[in-house]
């Protein structure tokens, strides 16, 4: 299991803290959300902040577009260290395209699903992804309910990558406890992006230690 510790709803006037506590932890991957009130209904941060944290980040970036055009960004997000990039399908009318261009650019390739949209409708590309995102609350703010439905949602994409032989990643995001975690784990799910039930604790560093070994 890849754990991504999501640092949305992290205190920002500590950010220099909380990405050396990441650095220090067990986590694999951070997971940044990337927001233009636009796709989603907030802000979050954009390249002055992300330029500070990849300075001093020593573990993968996981970025996470909520965002219209991401085409728009590709080349700064890889110039950025970015190893693996995620877009919306909701928010491409070129998908094929737009995920192709940011494997031409170096990266791995993601595409994120919204709770309402069916994994089957990723038949076409699924051979090109090196990840899907299944979001398992609505997009746009840490904190919320997970979405119980969304399980069912892995297990059907954990059964078309394994019909087609595929080695693509299922990352799962929004409302990731211990509980729904082991869900998401047992579903097929092999990255779980976690907000709250990591930076809420007075000890993130031992809930990440915690989740790694219990999930
Ligand atoms: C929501 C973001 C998530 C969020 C997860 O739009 O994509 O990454 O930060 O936070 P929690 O774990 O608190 O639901
Ligand atoms: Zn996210």
């Amino acid at each position: 299991m890849i754990l991504a510790p999501s640092i949305l709803t992290a205190d920002f006037l500590h950010l220099g803290e909380i990405i050396e506590t990441i650095n220090r932890s067990e986590a694999d991957w951070l997971h940044l959300d990337v927001m233009d009130g636009v796709f989603v209904p907030n802000l979050s941060f954009g390249f002055p902040v992300l330029k500070q944290i990849a300075k001093v980040m020593e573990k993968p970036m996981d970025a996470h577009l909520m965002i219209v055009e991401p085409q728009k960004f590709i080349t700064q997000f890889r110039d950025l260290g970015v190893q693996v990039l995620t877009v919306h399908y909701e928010a491409c009318a070129h998908l094929h395209g737009i995920i192709m261009k940011i494997k031409e650019a170096g990266m791995k390739a993601g595409v994120a699903l919204n709770p309402h949209t069916p994994v089957e409708l990723l038949t076409d590309v699924l051979d090109e992804l090196d990840m899907v995102l299944i979001m398992s609350v609505n997009p746009g703010f840490g904190g919320q309910k997970f979405i119980p439905r969304t399980v069912d949602k892995v297990r059907r994409l954990k059964a078309m990558i394994d019909q087609k032989k595929l080695q693509t990643l299922i990352e799962v995001d929004g409302g990731i406890n211990l509980e729904t975690g082991k869900q998401m784990t047992d579903a097929g799910a092999e990255v779980l992006v976690v907000g709250n039930t990591i930076f809420n604790e007075n000890n993130p560093e031992e809930m990440i230690r915690k989740m790694k070994s219990v999930l």
